[in-house]
C-alpha cells in the first residue's frame, strides 16, 4: 500500500528538474558509467580507484542482481545525471500483485526481487529519470541515452548520428552520443567531430566475454579512458545461493546469477547442489569448485 501514496517529493523534483537542464562545464573529469544492475560493490571498487568531477549514468540502475536500493542510493548521493534504462522501465512496470502471482506461479525473478526491495525513494528516483539528457563540457557536446533502438542496434553512419541527434548541428563543434545496454566498452569514431560510445557495464558481462571487473570510462578534458576494475563479487553471490536454497527464484536467473558473479563457465551452468562454504580469493572470487 505504501508504494501506491503519491506524496510530492521536492528533493526529488529538484534532481529531476536538475538533470533535464543543459548544463555546460570547463575542464571536467567526467565519470561515464552504465548498466549497473543492483550492483553498489562494484560502484564501490570504481569508487577506491578513481576520483571525478561529474558522474553520468546511461541507465539499468536495477534488475539483475540483488542490490537495488543501495545502487540507487549511491547515484544519489553522488549526484549523478542519470537516464532510464530498459530494466528500470520494466521493474517500473511491476507491482506487488503481480510479484507475489511470479511467487505463487514459480517464474520470479531478479525483476521481481528488486521491485519488493524498492522504497519509495527508489521508485520516485526511476521515475524521475529522462529518457536523454545533454550537456556541454570542454567545449564538446554529449547527448546520453540508454540505448539507439529497441535492440542492440548501433550507429554506423554520420548520416544515423545526425537523424538521431536532437540538439544543434554544428559540424565544427565535436558531438558525442554516449551510449549503454550493450554491456560492451566501445568508442566508435564516424569522423574526427563525430563519435559514439559505450562505457560498458559495471555489473556484468555478456555470455560470450568472461571478463568479470566492473567497466567504466573516464572523459578528462576531452581524452577517453577505459577503465576496469576488479570487485568483491561475494555478497552477491551469497544472494544468488540463499535464493537457491529458498528455492523461490526462476533457475535460469540463478545461472545467469553463477555466471555474472561466480565462475560458472556459462549462464546456463547447472546450478551447484549445495554452495555452503564459498572460500574466497583476495579479489572476492569464488572458488567452490562445484560453484
Ligand atoms: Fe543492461
Amino acid at each position: 500500500m505504501k508504494k501506491e501514496t503519491h506524496v510530492i517529493d521536492w528533493q526529488a523534483f529538484l534532481f529531476r528538474t536538475w538533470l533535464i537542464m543543459p548544463i555546460q562545464v570547463m575542464c571536467l573529469k567526467l565519470l561515464l558509467i552504465s548498466d549497473l544492475h543492483s550492483n553498489p560493490y562494484a560502484l564501490e571498487a570504481i569508487e577506491k580507484t578513481e576520483s571525478w568531477d561529474e558522474v553520468c549514468c546511461c541507465g539499468d540502475f536495477v534488475d539483475y542482481g540483488p542490490f537495488p536500493m543501495e545502487t540507487i542510493r549511491w547515484c544519489i548521493d553522488h549526484h549523478a545525471r542519470c537516464v532510464l534504462g530498459n530494466h528500470d522501465a520494466y521493474v517500473l512496470g511491476l507491482s506487488e500483485i503481480s510479484c507475489t502471482e511470479a511467487k505463487r506461479e514459480h517464474r520470479f525473478r531478479w525483476a521481481h526481487d528488486n521491485y519488493c526491495q524498492l522504497t519509495e525513494e527508489g521508485l520516485d528516483f526511476l521515475r524521475s529519470l529522462p529518457r536523454s539528457l545533454s550537456f556541454s563540457a570542454d567545449g564538446i557536446e554529449y547527448q546520453v541515452q540508454h540505448q539507439y533502438d529497441q535492440a542492440y542496434g548501433t550507429i554506423e553512419s554520420e548520416e544515423q548520428f545526425d537523424a538521431f541527434w536532437t540538439g544543434p548541428q554544428k559540424k565544427e563543434t565535436e558531438r558525442r552520443l554516449v551510449f549503454g545496454h550493450t554491456h560492451r566498452q566501445c568508442v566508435h569514431m564516424l569522423n574526427e567531430h563525430t563519435l559514439w560510445l559505450n562505457p560498458g557495464s559495471v555489473s556484468y558481462r555478456r555470455p560470450d566475454d568472461h571478463d568479470k571487473r566492473a567497466h567504466y570510462m573516464i572523459v578528462e578534458q576531452g581524452k577517453i579512458r577505459f577503465g576496469k576494475v576488479a570487485y568483491d563479487r561475494m555478497p552477491l553471490l551469497n544472494r544468488a545461493e540463499a535464493y537457491l536454497k529458498q528455492g523461490t527464484m526462476l533457475e535460469t536467473e540463478l545461472q545467469d546469477a553463477f555466471f555474472f558473479f561466480g565462475n560458472a563457465l556459462t549462464s546456463r551452468e547447472p546450478l551447484p547442489e549445495s554452495c555452503t562454504k564459498l572460500p574466497k580469493t583476495e579479489k572476492g572470487d569464488h572458488d567452490c569448485e562445484t560453484c
